[in-house]
């Protein structure tokens, strides 16, 4: 249920966790302790957004770029990535009792089979769950996710499943990661970069922007709060006047 204090939510919000590194950079930390407490960031907004009545919400947490970061720092992301999966199914009926279900996007290829094996648990068994969709996005890279919808489409025409006439929106769109999930309404990015960086591009075909410059490690409610009063006031065209 929407909270009264916005008058419009975004049906599908995006988030770009950045600004880990400089987070820990500025204390004279290694990076690790900036994806650390990003990963606590990352928890308390997928609880309030959840809480606020946002029905899709999508974090980047790792991108099919990442991987040129030193072996070091991917190790301690994909550990804190196993730790949160770990705790998701320790908490397991606690969020099928709130409805959420739970979804990876990326290629899942490169990933370490430990962590495979409990994404696919998860998402299984909460499948049937539809009041809050938390789509978790590791290995993930936008145009990456278009060339494999394309690649599906393709094998559907070699095997005449569809002809070249088949290939619409709609039928791109469906071979997403995110699948049947409404268009993303809201991109908000912290850590002052105002770029994409290859995130949900086809779905953000549409979406407002929101950019500010707390690293991700320090934002809060109240940044949250502050994208949403944003979003409010923008008016939307789609094209139109
Ligand atoms: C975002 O924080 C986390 C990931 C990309 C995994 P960064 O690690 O990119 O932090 P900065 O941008 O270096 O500060
Ligand atoms: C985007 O942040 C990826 C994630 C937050 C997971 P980056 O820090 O990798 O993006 P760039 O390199 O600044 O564009
Ligand atoms: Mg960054």
């Amino acid at each position: 249920m929407a909270d009264s204090k916005f008058s419009i939510l975004p049906a599908h919000v995006g988030i770009i966790m950045d600004g880990n590194g400089r987070w820990a950079k500025n204390r004279g930390l290694p990076r690790s302790m900036g994806h650390i407490e990003g990963a606590k960031t990352f928890r308390k907004i997928g609880e309030y957004a959840g809480n606020l009545g946002i029905r899709h919400i999508s974090f980047y947490a790792f991108s099919t770029e990442n991987w040129s970061r030193p072996e070091e720092e991917i190790n301690a992301i994909m550990d804190l990535f196993g730790d949160y999966l770990r705790e998701a199914e320790e908490k397991l009926d606690d969020n099928l009792e709130k409805g959420i279900r739970l979804r990876f996007l990326g290629d899942r290829d490169k990933l370490r089979s430990d962590l495979v094996e409990k994404m696919e648990f998860l998402e299984n068994e909460t499948k049937n769950m539809s009041k809050v969709h938390v789509n978790v996005a590791v290995n993930y890279g936008g145009q990456q996710e278009i060339l494999h919808s394309v690649k599906n489409i393709a094998e559907d025409i070699l095997s005449g499943k569809i002809k070249p006439e088949g290939i619409t929106l709609e039928r791109i769109q469906k071979g997403l990661y995110t699948g049947e999930q409404p268009p993303v309404d809201l991109v908000i990015r912290p850590s002052g970069e105002q770029r994409l960086s290859n995130f949900l591009l086809w779905q953000s075909a549409y979406a407002e922007f929101w950019y500010s410059d707390v690293l991700w490690p320090d934002f809060t409610e109240n940044d949250f709060d502050e994208a949403l009063r944003a979003f409010e006031k923008r008016n939307r065209r789609f094209g139109g006047v």
